[in-house]
């Protein structure tokens, strides 16, 4: 990237640039302001019409009409206004639907575990939405216990916000919850139910604008869960140098936060944003080009590290209660 000088102002013969400029946009807002207010006095004064074909009502706008005023005069057209709700035929609801579906069987999988407080550890292992465990009521000893909290509260609530709002003000879960839940829009082409739009300009909404500082505690929660990932290299003796599916459940859970983390959009920014010339930085262009290659697959990754969470939990949760019991490799 660079960056251009501003150009000195062009000046008339006797050098007075400023006011002769300065009298050129006077006589140019005036003239725009008498094409406008001529423009909309004769569209009032012609009507729309509405012509129906194959049952769709299509209300075709107002002609423009010829002009010496840009779009207007080169004949561009106002887009249709369409009293269908959408032309499709496709089955386009099937996407939102299924992410209506999945994302409700997350909400509903992990609140119930996360209020559970129990079942959440098995040696050396644990689940990842107790991840750091933080009270003295926290089964196991892979982090320090920093205080001792009420027993009704699990440990699990302490920490929720972290992943919860990393996910939740993430750029591509927006557009998914956004289409699933709002119906904002349901999908490409489909109208939405809403009669305004503010986007994400004000409460709650504008909270969207938190992802980045999200993103670095998602960074400390990564190394986190890939400490624990290496105590997972324990067996149930605390030894080290053996390892069971679980530790590969774990060390998997971990390689795809971190892909997922790394291939976020704000990450991509936070290395190669603001900057005026790459070549003067190798390093963080090279960065740049590799999280820029993992962003290309962010959607992918959003919702493999989800299943991985899960799964990861489900498996802890599982040799917690004894269903089944580790299999050891060494
Ligand atoms: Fe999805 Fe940042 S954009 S995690």
């Amino acid at each position: 990237m660079t960056t251009t000088a501003p150009r000195p102002s062009r000046t008339d013969a006797r050098g007075n640039g400023a006011p002769r400029r300065g009298r050129l946009r006077t006589w140019l807002s005036a003239g725009g302001a008498a094409v406008a207010v001529g423009y909309l006095a004769r569209r009032r004064t012609r009507p729309e019409s509405a012509v129906e074909a194959d049952g769709v009502k299509v209300v075709v706008p107002r002609r423009p009409h010829g002009g010496a005023w840009g779009a207007v005069r080169s004949g561009a057209r106002a887009r249709a206004a369409i009293a269908a709700r959408t032309l499709r035929v496709d089955r386009w609801w099937v996407q939102p639907a299924i992410t209506f579906a999945v994302l409700i069987a997350f909400v509903g999988y992990s609140s119930f575990r996360a209020f559970q407080a129990a079942h959440y550890f098995s040696e050396p292992y644990i689940s990842p939405f107790y991840s750091p465990c933080l009270t003295t009521a926290c089964e196991g000893n892979t982090f320090p216990k920093l205080w001792t909290g009420p027993a009704w509260i699990s440990p699990a609530i302490y920490i929720l916000i972290f992943p919860l709002g990393f996910r939740l003000t993430c750029y591509y879960y927006r557009k998914a919850y956004y289409r699933s839940f709002w119906l904002s829009p349901p999908a490409c082409a489909v109208a939405e139910p809403h009669r305004r739009y503010t986007g994400e300009t004000r409460l709650p909404l504008v909270g969207q604008n938190l992802h980045r500082y999200f993103w670095y505690f998602a960074i400390i929660f990564n190394g986190i869960l890939t400490y624990d990932a290496v105590l997972a290299f324990r067996d149930r003796n605390g030894h080290w140098g053996h390892m069971g599916l679980g530790t590969l459940v774990l060390v998997a859970n971990a390689v795809l936060l971190w892909l997922y983390s790394l291939s976020c959009h704000s990450c991509r920014h936070i290395v190669g944003g603001r900057l005026n010339s790459f070549s003067r930085h190798p390093l963080r262009y090279r960065f740049w080009g590799f999280v820029s290659k993992l962003n290309g697959r962010h959607m992918q990754l959003a919702w493999v590290s989800l299943f991985g969470v899960a799964l990861t939990d489900l498996y802890v949760y599982l040799l917690a209660l004894g269903v089944f019991t580790d299999p050891r490799f060494f």
